[in-house]
């Protein structure tokens, strides 16, 4: 093999690598030298290295394969994920002990108040998403408004900044709101998960349930006049239903954990409609129905 061919190679060898990195969550580099994670596990952690530029931008700007469109009901099954070439067995992490006499998170949450409610979520172990995520993301918005939003779980720019959407999706979504006349004063949103999960990829029902104690409680606490539900995660996990959110959508539900039922209605995620331009329509149509709702309480 010639110079140049072996250097191409390797250069497609380090691409599909950053390229594997990349969909299984590693798409941030949080230090400048290599890390042996294992031999540090007990030390504290150093302070995050500045923000750099994603994976694919360090790999000269190749373009990573589109993720499968987890918001769409039309897209619920994934291509297998390449495998690393050569696995080499790691030794097996001795998990925290989970025991009888430990709170369980719906115990936990319902004695809290919605201030305690994100300490406590920091500070919660059971849901396995906060080992890779980089930061929490509670909630954003007015602990007093009447209108909730709940999607489906933080991003990485989420992840970065610690807010649910703030990324393009939430973007979308401001504008959304703004159109009905509301801003992050009058709006209070947050996520069925807490974390990011790696890659992208969608909450696992484990997942979802075990951070819902703290969903549920956030409700019970809020009291908002009417929730809305962003994409077919939040809609089947708060509806409890196996329905399809093209089904569920442009309809009044109703949240019946609370002592008085909250209405409910259900739509398209935002995420879905940056893909989808033609269904923006059907999410506005929600949304009127939202502001209709609410501005016939106020009067
Ligand atoms: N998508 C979500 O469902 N939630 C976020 O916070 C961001 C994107």
């Amino acid at each position: 093999m010639d110079r140049m061919t072996k250097d191409r190679t390797i250069e497609g060898e380090v691409a599909a690598l950053l390229d594997w990195y990349a969909a299984m969550g590693a798409d941030e580099a949080i230090g400048e030298a290599p890390l042996d994670a294992f031999s540090v596990s007990a030390k504290p952690r150093a302070a995050p290295a500045p923000q750099q530029a994603p994976v694919a931008e360090r790999a000269g700007g190749r373009e990573r394969p589109p993720l499968p469109d987890r918001y769409s009901d039309f897209a619920t099954t994934r291509e297998p994920r390449p495998a690393p070439k050569t696995v080499t067995p790691r030794p097996v992490q001795p998990r925290r002990q989970e025991t009888a006499d430990m709170p369980s998170a719906g115990e936990i949450a319902k004695t809290a108040s919605l201030a305690e409610l994100r300490a406590l979520v920091e500070q919660f172990d059971g849901c396995p998403l906060k080992r890779t995520a980089k930061s929490l993301c509670f909630s954003r918005g007015s602990e007093t408004a009447d209108l909730m939003l709940i999607g489906e779980a933080p991003g990485r720019d989420e992840d970065l900044q610690g807010k649910p959407f703030v990324g393009r999706a939430g973007q979308l979504l401001d504008k959304m709101l703004a159109a009905i006349g509301r801003a992050e004063d009058s709006v209070y949103i947050t996520n069925t998960v807490y974390w990011r999960p790696p890659g992208n990829r969608t909450p696992t029902p484990q997942e979802i349930a075990a951070c819902l104690p703290f969903l549920e409680q956030q409700i019970a606490l809020l009291k908002p006049k009417t929730i809305m539900l962003l994409g077919g995660a939040a809609a089947s996990t708060m509806l409890q239903t196996t329905q399809g959110i093209m089904r569920l959508r442009g309809k009044w539900k109703s949240y019946d954990k609370t002592d008085t039922p909250i209405p409910v209605m259900a739509t398209l995620h935002p995420a879905f409609l940056l893909r989808n331009s033609a269904a923006k329509r059907k999410a506005w149509q929600d949304l009127l129905m939202v502001k209709q709702r609410l501005d016939s309480d106020q009067s």
